[in-house]
């Protein structure tokens, strides 16, 4: 019912730091999202119409043997039901009624399981193709340099030739990246978002080339068209997007929302760009708590600090006690280098390579990409990484298919 699956969203979101990002009414609806979006975890409840859960529970656990686990839920006395939700792949299961922490701690179980499950597999499994390391890029003030070092660090880690880098806007309202890029975007993320699947084919399609030899996903041509972009569409683009690049450089808008947590969320690293004044400086203190509530791992944040200024800005020992970790990369304040360049619409790594600001833009890829830890990026294989769980203390995007709760 829509009301308890309503619930359970609050539940799964709050107290166990899960992202829900669909929800069925039956068992034939569950498969096809499913299929469509490819959540880590569906909660299946056996009771369904159209098509029951056992029943669904088989087709996903067939279909998407290596993306998807399914958890059943059943109420007590269903016990043969159990036992054939068991044998058509569910791998775990909850019996109404459940507490939260049950909930969160099954959930937590079978998605860990289920990667140490396929890192077995591994070896035996031709791998699709490379995964990728998605850096998003995020300040909780505006105007600090954000898209400017999207931009160039990007181009810097597109001089590879056989390394294939995506940079992604999701500043949906004021997108900057196209413009310096010096590009007319004809198709973007909001063309994207208007098909019924987000599938690989459609993403590329909506790619631009440009001519450092990157790719681009287009904020929308207008601000209204950012409205039909949900978080969804987001961590499906993004999954698809580590599939087949070894770099997803995301710049994301200042606010908030469900669009740019889930580009935190799909992060391998998250940059955090601020500049030395004092608003700045609080503003990314903030950010830090609600990431570390959110379970982000400490070490997967990484701070830029843009434009430091010796004479007039906060001092730099100053900042790092303030929040309570080393500055990662200081990009310098350099008008006579990035004026021109964000004006022309060429990134500056690639005009003025030995200037301070692309140096230091080296510097940051470097951080993000240390040498001879590449291959291990695009050989890590499937599901995004290693056994256990990537970066929240859950790690899972949860799914809720159709629940009865009540019960
Ligand atoms: N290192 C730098 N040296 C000199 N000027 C810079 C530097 N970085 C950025 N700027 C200037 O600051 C302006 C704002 O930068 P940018 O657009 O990258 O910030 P942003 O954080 O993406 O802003 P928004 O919040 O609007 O998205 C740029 O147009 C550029 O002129
Ligand atoms: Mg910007």
């Amino acid at each position: 019912m829509a009301e308890t699956r309503e619930s359970l969203k609050k539940l799964l979101g709050f107290h166990g730091g899960f992202v829900v990002t669909g929800e069925a009414e039956n068992g034939k609806e569950a498969v096809a999202l499913a299929k469509r979006l490819r959540p880590d975890i569906v909660l299946m409840d056996i009771n369904m119409p159209v098509m029951d859960g056992i029943e669904a529970t088989r087709t996903i656990s067939v279909e998407l043997a290596m993306t998807t686990a399914v958890v059943i839920i059943s109420v007590q006395g269903e016990q043969d039901y159990l036992t054939e939700a068991m044998a058509a792949g569910a791998r775990g299961y909850l019996v109404k009624p459940f507490s939260a922490d049950e909930l969160v701690s099954t959930i937590r179980r079978t998605h860990d399981m289920e990667i140490q499950r396929r890192a077995q597999l591994m070896p035996s499994i031709p791998l699709q193709g490379k995964l990728g390391r998605i850096i998003s890029i995020y300040s909780a003030k505006g105007g600090v340099g954000k898209t400017t070092i999207a931009v160039n660090l990007a181009a810097e880690l597109g001089k590879e030739r056989d390394r294939k880098v995506v940079l992604v806007d999701l500043d949906l309202q004021f997108g900057d990246v196209a413009i310096m890029l010096d590009t007319s975007p004809v198709r973007t993320i909001a063309d994207i978002a208007r098909e019924e699947e987000v599938d690989s084919e459609t993403v590329e399609a909506c790619l631009l080339k440009h001519n450092t030899g990157i790719s681009v996903l287009a904020s929308p041509l207008r601000p209204e068209q950012g409205e039909t972009v949900a978080g969804r569409h987001v961590l499906a683009i993004l999954k698809l997007l580590a599939e087949s690049y070894d770099f997803v450089i995301v710049d994301l808008a200042q606010r908030l929302d469900d669009i740019s947590l889930a580009g935190l969320d799909m992060a391998d690293i998250i940059l955090l760009v601020a500049s030395t004044d004092l608003p700045s400086i609080k503003n990314a203190k903030a950010s830090i708590e609600i990431m570390e509530s959110l379970g982000y791992e400490s070490k997967m944040i990484k701070l830029a600090l843009s434009r430091p200024s010796r004479e007039h800005g906060l001092d730099i020992s100053e900042i790092e006690k303030t929040l309570k970790r080393k500055v990662d990369v200081q990009i310098p304040n350099e008008e006579r280098v990035v004026f021109p360049s964000v004006n022309k619409g060429a990134p500056f790594t690639i005009s003025s390579p030995t200037a301070k600001v692309s140096v230091a833009i080296r510097e940051l890829a470097k951080i993000i990409s240390p040498p001879g830890k590449e291959d291990a990026v695009a050989k890590r294989g499937f599901g995004r990484g290693k056994p256990g769980p990537r970066k929240r203390t859950a790690g899972i995007l949860a799914w809720i298919f159709s629940m009865f709760l009540n019960g």
